[in-house]
């Protein structure tokens, strides 16, 4: 399993997906870049989200917010005061951990070794301390558990202190002017400040909903794991206003709307699961996780939260403004209520990756041989097709690029000529192109190209007229 992992990350870099960042200087903690692949199939997931939110619901409009907002934003979500991690270091190893992990830690290692009534006990009574943000009971859990640092092998603790997640900088060019603001830790409350805007320009009636993707920063505290924890990363998250008292039901109505998306892109049923919140944001009456079976365990991809008024009701506070909505039906004025999903790109791309990823063993006797692909919903394959002159003589090259001209006009596809035509499928198979196109002397005659597949490795034979649509039906959802 622990290879498995290994191999996909390895593969991640050298296939053009995931790069660490800053590589030449031998990389930034909990940074990553997309390459050339990686930005397309990321691309193709945070389309077919912004696809199945706005254009399949009639009353799901998007905006794009900035980054930077005003600083008190953060005083009135509670992210200032809230929204930190429990820290500790090891005196030893000089080593800084989230507290909570350690024990969660703990908690998995009991299960793993059969004290799966003892594991539960354990998170508990974390989450019953985190509650009551007693610090010094989750040192003394640590303590009592006899934790220790992976790094040294000792348990020589410093207390347990909390750790803001926010980044912050400054606005301003002389020091006097300047002012700390931050780099947004969710998307969510660009919504928050601009659903009056969006209410009033576009008409909008509860419950209505917004979604916005885009970039968020967390200095977390343990970053592990390839791209499932990092510090800049991106979110696709949806604010759905709706009448107070309403919540319970839209809440499990979106549970189900996007566990049914996550089916939809590919991932199977049996790794997929909800996962109640212990411990509840400080924004959340109700929270679950969409966890999805990652090669290191049940992981959150998406969170599900009815977030109440906590928002709105706050901002109203701070900003003095009313953010209040006239409800026609009701003939009264309320602060909508807000049931939101929140999906990470990156985690979604990560668990379509390793779902994808592929390894197996093709042939009989001497021809036997290990194929790696990636097994991706064509519809998010970064390349949907490569086409292919047999050879490179005799007007072969010529014809394959007249199809490759008219193809690209659609969508994303390569034309290659070098190599073994086996060479090329190879490629292809390792980006999860799912369509190799091979233009060859019959196709002169007959004007048909063979399609091979990527998953079955099976051909067929195609008229040119049909290409362009038989492709199309099949790289869409
Ligand atoms: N607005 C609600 C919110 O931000 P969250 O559960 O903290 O809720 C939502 O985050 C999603 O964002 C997570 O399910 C995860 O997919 C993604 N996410 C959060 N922190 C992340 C990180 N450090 N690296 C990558 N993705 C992250």
């Amino acid at each position: 399993v622990e290879n498995t992992f290994k191999n996909i990350i390895s593969h991640a870099k050298e296939y053009g997906f995931v790069f660490p960042s800053s590589e030449i200087y031998d990389g930034l903690q909990a940074v990553y870049d997309y390459g050339q692949n990686g930005v397309e199939l990321k691309n193709n997931i945070k389309t077919a989200w912004w696809k199945a939110m706005t254009q399949l619901n009639d009353n799901v409009v998007g905006i794009d917010a900035a980054i930077f907002m005003h600083p008190t934003t953060w005083k009135a979500s509670g992210h200032v005061d809230g929204f930190s991690d429990p820290m500790i270091d090891n005196k030893d190893s000089k080593k800084r951990y989230r507290a909570d992990v350690l024990i969660e830690d703990k908690a998995a290692e009991y299960e793993k070794n059969g004290d799966k009534a003892k594991g539960d006990a354990l998170v508990k009574s974390l989450a019953r301390l985190l509650e009551a943000n007693d610090l010094k009971g989750v040192q003394d859990l640590i303590i009592s558990e006899k934790i220790k640092c992976p790094v040294s092998g000792t348990s020589n603790w410093t207390e347990v202190r909390q750790f803001n997640l926010m980044f912050s900088t400054q606005v301003g060019a002389v020091a006097e002017d300047s002012s700390t603001i931050y780099l947004r830790p969710e998307t969510a409350q660009g919504i928050f400040v601009n659903y009056l805007n969006v209410q009033k320009t576009g008409r909008m009636k509860i419950p209505f909903g917004i979604a916005q993707i885009g970039k968020a920063f967390r200095n977390e505290i343990v970053a592990r794991q390839f791209t499932f924890r990092m510090r800049e990363f991106e979110q696709m998250e949806m604010q759905f206003f709706i009448r107070p008292g309403e919540e319970m039901k839209w809440y499990e109505e979106w549970k189900q709307v996007r566990l049914k998306w996550h089916k939809a892109i590919g991932l199977p049923e049996g790794k997929l699961k909800f996962h109640n919140h212990e411990k509840l944001a400080h924004y959340a009456n109700a929270a679950v996780d969409i966890e999805y079976e990652f090669p290191f365990g049940f992981k959150e991809i998406e969170g599900i939260h009815s977030r109440t008024d906590f928002d709105l009701g706050n901002h109203e506070k701070y900003s003095k403004k009313k953010l209040q909505y006239f409800d026609n039906e009701l003939n009264k004025n309320y602060v909508p209520y807000v049931v939101e999903t929140s999906v990470g790109a990156d985690r979604a791309f990560l668990a379509i990756l390793c779902n994808a990823y592929t390894e197996e063993t093709v042939g009989e006797g001497d021809d036997k041989k290990e194929r790696v692909y990636l097994k991706l919903h064509p519809a998010l394959a970064p390349v949907k097709a490569a086409i292919f002159p047999l050879v490179k003589k005799d007007g072969l090259p010529e014809k394959a690029q007249e199809i490759y001209k008219e193809l690209r006009m659609d969508m994303n596809v390569i034309y290659e000529e070098r190599d073994a035509i086996g060479k090329r499928y190879t490629r292809q198979d390792l980006i999860g192109t799912p369509f190799c196109i091979v233009v060859d002397y019959d196709t002169l005659k007959d004007n048909s190209v063979t399609i091979r597949y990527r998953d079955t490795m099976e051909q067929e034979r195609v008229p040119i007229s049909e290409l362009r649509q038989k492709i199309r039906k099949a790289t869409s959802f």
